[in-house]
């Protein structure tokens, strides 16, 4: 059956020092639990060998939050999904709406990634989700469908079936305002609706579908208790070691 996850998504904060540190709060809250899900922590490209170095990756996974569209060369500044899986990291978050939104990353340059970081054996978190104006003109549904289409639907269901889900609504994130356990739950029963029409159902029920976007310890175990919320993408909530260990306890 599917894994239930809680995945942190740091974004752009932390100095290294400040990265390291609350890497070992999470890891050494994680060795004093039984949590009933997998964890994971996503974090700054600079941070990522030296957390590796600092957390027990058996109770906590450490991923990346994007990875290049090509495995090496005259690419200044990017960093390629091996390079991340040189670090020790398994996961990597893909197609997250800031990146969508203000790096313009498309469908292909995120089939080319998709296909990179399994080539590496990185799982990838890949993100969807409307914009509020998609919301209130009704296309939400039609516009995530797209992504995952465009974004996924040429993988084979074997490599379909590595891939995590991420629901992020862009209005929900960052934003206080989280979309209600009903939504969510609506949009994910689709989501995996339009997993089982191009893989069937039984890669559908096996797939992993997280919830983005103002997931805090107080709502979060509502969340959790929809039966197609698989767990959640945590971005503010995931800075604070407490906070971040409020939503992995909603499990229990
Ligand atoms: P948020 O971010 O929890 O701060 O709303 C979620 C995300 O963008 O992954």
């Amino acid at each position: 059956m599917r894994k239930k996850i809680v995945a942190g998504n740091w974004k752009m904060n932390t100095t290294l020092p400040q990265g390291v540190e609350l890497a070992k709060e999470v890891n050494d809250a994680l060795a004093s639990r039984c949590p009933a899900c997998d964890v994971v922590i996503c974090v700054p490209f600079t941070h990522l060998a030296p957390v590796a170095g600092v957390i027990d990756q058996t109770k906590l996974g450490l991923g990346a939050e994007n990875c290049a569209d090509h495995a090496s060369g005259a690419y200044t500044g990017e960093v390629s999904a091996p390079m991340v899986a040189s670090t020790g990291a398994t996961y990597v978050i893909l197609g997250h709406s800031e990146r969508r939104q203000y790096y313009g990353e498309t469908a292909e340059t995120l089939r080319n990634k998709v296909a990179l970081a399994l080539e590496n054996n990185l799982t990838p978190i890949f993100c969807i989700g409307e914009v509020l104006a998609e919301r209130e003109a009704g296309s939400h549904f039609d516009v995530v469908k797209a992504q995952i289409e465009e974004g996924l639907f040429n993988l084979s269901a074997d490599q379909f079936s590595k891939i995590i889900l991420a629901y992020e609504p862009v209005w929900a994130i960052g934003t206080g305002k989280t979309a209600t356990d009903d939504q969510a739950q609506e949009m994910h029963a689709f989501i995996r609706s339009v997993i089982a029409g191009k893989y069937g159902q039984e890669v559908a029920d096996n797939t992993s579908i997280l919830y983005g976007g103002s997931c805090k310890p107080s709502n979060a175990k509502a969340l959790f208790a929809k039966p197609d919320v698989d767990g959640g993408l945590i971005g503010g909530a995931s800075l604070k070691a407490d906070d971040f260990m409020g939503i992995v306890d909603a499990w229990n």
